[in-house]
């Protein structure tokens, strides 16, 4: 393949298209291209204007796992059994949690009839563990789909994982002793993702969890303070296109970590007091 741009930068001397010097020096050719593209209006017009994006490439993933950190949430099954099950779509604002679950998944079930949950957050040092727990399922029997892909139903997730229950204080799922951060949390709100599509609808549901109580290991508080989190001490684990990784070092200065945590304190934190 070879391309080249309107004005005769993007050219391609080896005929190999983006990968002629490797994808890291082709990424590093590009974006030098780009801060050079920033100083010349012209240029910006060029791009603008074409259809060759000499930087992109139009792909269909079969998923869209980009890197989100990896949860296990405990539950209660019905029978008074825990369930604990890995999970990774989710994101916080505020107190609250948002989380993507199939809905045919036994947490999910246990979410929509007990309203409350552990969002147990494993470090990088616990993948092992959370591995264990993959192509499990609490429910029994295995729904079809999830026999297809080779899960089985293992009723003791925290014995299979090599995890610990210990009591939460506000909600009845216990917590994971070996995760840094265990989140106890209310369900406020269960919708269906992809509504819209007849296919589709409540097959995926995102659910709305209400934090209550908030827990940490000490060795990830950060110093003289007691209602703080070192991010730099914080090792989270993250699923990206379903492999598992660790954080690396800080990479830039943050702009936005110049406003102050306690700007972001919301009306849930006095309300969880109350329980
Ligand atoms: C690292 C990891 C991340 C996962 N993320 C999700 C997720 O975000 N949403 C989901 O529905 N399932 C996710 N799964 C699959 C669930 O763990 C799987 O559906 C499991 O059977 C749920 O257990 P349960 O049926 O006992 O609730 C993930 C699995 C792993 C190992």
């Amino acid at each position: 393949m070879s391309w080249q741009s309107p004005d005769g930068w993007h050219t391609d001397p080896a005929g190999v298209g983006n990968d002629f010097a490797g994808p890291r020096a082709s990424v590093d050719n590009a974006m030098s291209d780009s801060r050079q593209r920033a100083d010349n209006s012209a240029d910006t017009v060029d791009l603008m204007t074409s259809t060759v994006d000499p930087l992109h490439t139009a792909i269909e993933p079969g998923i869209l796992y980009f890197g989100t950190p990896v949860v296990l949430i405990s539950t209660d099954n019905e029978d008074g059994s825990v369930n604990l099950a890995p999970m990774s779509s989710a994101f916080w604002l505020g107190w609250r949690a948002v989380i993507g679950l199939n809905a045919r998944s036994k947490t999910t079930e246990n979410l929509v009839r007990a309203r409350e949950c552990v969002l147990n957050l494993p470090s990088d040092a616990m993948a092992a563990n959370v591995d264990r727990l993959a192509l499990t399922t609490g429910s029994d029997p295995v729904p079809p789909v999830k026999v297809q892909r080779g899960y089985r139903f293992e009723p003791d997730k925290f014995g299979v994982a090599g995890l610990t229950p210990v009591a939460s204080e506000v909600v009845g799922p216990p917590r994971v002793a070996e995760c840094p951060v265990n989140l106890e949390a209310v369900v406020e709100d269960v919708r269906s993702l992809a509504a819209e599509d007849d296919v589709q609808r409540g097959k995926i549901l995102v659910l709305e969890l209400r934090i209550v109580r908030v827990h940490v290991h000490d060795d990830i508080r950060m110093e003289a303070t007691n209602d703080r989190i070192d991010p730099d001490a914080w090792r989270p684990l993250i699923m990206s296109f379903q492999q598992l990784y660790g954080l690396g070092p800080r990479v830039h200065q943050s702009t936005l970590a110049q406003v102050p945590e306690r700007l972001y304190r919301g009306p849930d934190i006095e309300r969880a007091r109350t329980l």
